[in-house]
């Protein structure tokens, strides 16, 4: 049952132990602010370390790394696009933000996995429609793949959590 696959949290995604936790970076991977500073922070220079190895990620695509530190197994590092105005291709960037993590998250056998809002901090992205394009793109991935037990999109703040519930309310009515 996808609703069961899919759950809405408001809190901070570096404590989750699932196996693996998605960090908001940027191109060099190199660390930042916002949910990247406290990924980094969380895990330890150890994870620095790797990403350096890495040579950073395109913009839409993702990289994963051991998470050291951090209660879950794996970070996926991927890079979601900077809001100009909905005409550079962003919502499609986003959209694959969403695709190969999962797919990357698959690929390393990993059944839990958690997402921040990606892009709607520093990059900007209106949260409603960066929610809908995570909810779209986490629905269609888990109605094709069963090997991903439960995806937990993670708010940060009660706006975000409350549009959040929202759009999965609407959306899963829509399919089921
Ligand atoms: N846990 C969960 N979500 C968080 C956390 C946290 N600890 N900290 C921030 N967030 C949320 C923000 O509230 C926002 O909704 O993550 C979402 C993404 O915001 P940013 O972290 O600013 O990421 P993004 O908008 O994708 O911008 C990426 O910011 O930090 C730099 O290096 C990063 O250059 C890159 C850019």
């Amino acid at each position: 049952m996808i609703q069961n696959r899919i759950e809405i949290l408001n809190g901070d995604i570096t404590a989750l132990g699932v196996d693996a936790i998605v960090n908001a970076a940027n191109n060099s991977l190199l660390g930042g602010g916002g949910v990247d500073g406290a990924i980094h922070r969380a895990a330890g220079s150890e994870l620095l370390e790797e990403c350096k190895t890495i040579g950073g990620c395109p913009t839409g695509e993702a990289r994963i790394t051991r998470s050291y530190n951090l209660p879950a197994q794996w970070v996926v590092h991927t890079v979601g696009p900077i809001w100009y105005d909905g005409t550079q291709n962003e919502e499609e960037m986003l959209a694959a933000c969403y695709r190969n993590s999962l797919a990357l998250a698959k690929e390393h056998g990993i059944q839990t996995i958690a997402f921040p809002a990606i892009s709607t901090g520093v990059y900007r992205f209106p949260m409603e429609r960066a929610t809908n394009i995570a909810i779209r793109e986490t629905v269609q991935f888990l109605q094709k793949n069963n090997q991903i037990a439960k995806v937990i999109l993670v708010c940060y703040g009660d706006r975000a959590f409350k549009i959040y519930r929202e759009a999965l309310k609407n959306i899963l009515s829509e399919i089921l």
